[in-house]
């Protein structure tokens, strides 16, 4: 099994996330993880399963304007964020408008405030959204993994996105057993 992992993130959660469900990958087979301004123009009908994610900004996916701000947010001097070293790059939404239609597999992620999503909006409904109109079909439900109000990953959430992508890992072979 080939997986994909691609993030965007600019104060470390998302790729922190990134990188714990890409060791619930591990143990099947070959995982990349890459920051979305690394990706380029990867073949990702290489891949048997593309995963993306990135943090939920204004209800959904960042844009230039609100990358802006939480650049200008870790700039102040009680900040308790930093940036991560591609945060001023290009984010999902630009990356996945930029695709050609495609196919495979795939599913979204995000992270978000932890409170009720209703309230916080969630990156990866977009994601999903795009990711199907571009071709993939989705092997699972999108999810969200939390942060507290000052950005900072909610405990156990690391180990809950290792655990999600064994599961997802688990129903890729799944779905490659059903009779199509
Ligand atoms: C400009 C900006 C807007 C945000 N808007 C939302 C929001 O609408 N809903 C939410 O749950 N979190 C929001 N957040 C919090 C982010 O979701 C949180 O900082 C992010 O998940 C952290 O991921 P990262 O460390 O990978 O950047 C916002 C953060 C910033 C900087």
């Amino acid at each position: 099994m080939r997986t994909l992992v691609v993030h965007e993130s600019m104060f470390g959660n998302t790729h922190r996330v990134a990188e714990a469900i890409a060791r619930g990958i591990a143990p099947f087979g070959e995982v990349t993880t890459l920051p979305v301004s690394q990706v380029g123009d990867a073949d990702l009908s290489g891949y048997d399963l593309v995963i993306v994610g990135g943090p939920t900004h204004v209800h959904g996916m960042s844009r230039e304007s609100t990358r802006r701000s939480a650049q200008e947010a870790a700039g102040q001097s009680d900040s308790t964020v930093t940036l991560e070293p591609n945060a001023a790059s290009e984010g999902i939404r630009e990356w996945l408008a930029s695709l050609p239609p495609t196919h495979g597999m795939a599913v979204a992620f995000d992270t978000r405030i932890d409170a009720p999503a209703l309230l916080t909006g969630r990156a990866s409904k977009g994601i999903g959204k795009k990711l199907r109109h571009l071709g993939f079909d989705l092997i699972a439900e999108s999810e969200s993994f939390l942060v507290d109000k000052e950005s900072c990953l909610e405990d156990g959430e690391e180990i809950r996105a290792e655990r999600w992508g064994h599961s997802l890992a688990q129903q890729w072979g799944h779905s490659r057993r059903q009779p199509r």
